[in-house]
């Protein structure tokens, strides 16, 4: 099974997006994940990413959009996949759809998270996130069993540096501008899902799954 999570920053994508991975046993990529343990690895893509993740700004297609598609051309994606933040732009959903055409293959679901704005900006500031695994947390909503550590790999948790009031805003000016487009792209294409993302975590997986099937 091969699904797109669409939705805002702070939506849940990453938080379904890991239960969907579990559940169906396919791999969960997340650009954002990948770009973060780049930064944190010093590595060349790394530093292209940084400054433009710090100012909630995208990072360029021409840098992602290969990035992805080497990802998804890996072995463990033979069953499917849960893709978490890409695509992200409508030449990065062109990219994958013609990638995908290439290969006689299609995505199954576009799932999208959906959240006001407001809602948004108090999730953020009690978000902590794990730069090794990607798992991520909430101090009110879905806290760690032990304080600032990490439940599935015990590395330390983080807030991250784009999750700061004013870049929250910028990040959702730009998701409203690049991203949002993709819910109509998705919805021609006949595979778009639209959840309330404004319910309880257990109860927007089970919309999902509801409808991925069990
Ligand atoms: P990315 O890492 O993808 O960030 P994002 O889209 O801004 O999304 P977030 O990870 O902030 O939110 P989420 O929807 O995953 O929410 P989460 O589950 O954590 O991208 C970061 C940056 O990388 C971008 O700004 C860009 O610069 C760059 N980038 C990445 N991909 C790119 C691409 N394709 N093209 C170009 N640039 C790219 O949940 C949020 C919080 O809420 C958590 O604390 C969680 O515990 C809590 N929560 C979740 N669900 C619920 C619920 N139902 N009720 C209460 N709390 C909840
Ligand atoms: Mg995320």
């Amino acid at each position: 099974m091969k699904i797109i999570m669409l939705g805002a920053p702070g939506a849940g994508k990453g938080t379904q997006a890991k239960k969907i991975a579990e559940k169906y046993k396919i791999p969960h990529i997340s650009t954002g994940d990948i770009f973060r343990a780049n930064i944190k690895g010093g590595t060349e893509l790394g530093m292209k990413a940084k400054s433009y993740m710090d100012q909630g700004q995208l990072v360029p297609d021409d840098v992602t959009i290969g990035m992805l598609l080497d990802r998804i051309s890996q072995d463990d994606c033979q069953n499917g996949y849960v893709l978490d933040g890409f695509p992200r732009t409508i030449p990065q959903a062109q990219s994958l759809t013609a990638a995908l055409n290439e290969r006689g293959e299609k995505m199954d679901y576009a799932v999208d998270v959906d959240v006001p704005d407001e809602a948004i900006v108090n999730r953020m500031g009690g978000r902590r996130a794990c730069v090794k695994c990607g798992a991520t947390y909430h101090v009110a909503f879905n806290p760690p069993k032990a304080e600032g550590i990490c439940d599935a790999c015990g590395d330390s948790l983080v807030l991250r540096e784009d999750d700061k009031p004013e870049t929250v805003q910028k990040r959702l000016t730009v998701y409203h501008d690049q991203t949002q487009p993709l819910i109509e792209y998705y919805s021609k294409e006949g595979i778009l899902v639209t959840v309330d993302g404004t319910k309880g975590l257990n109860e927007v997986f089970e919309d999902i799954v509801a409808v991925l099937g069990a």
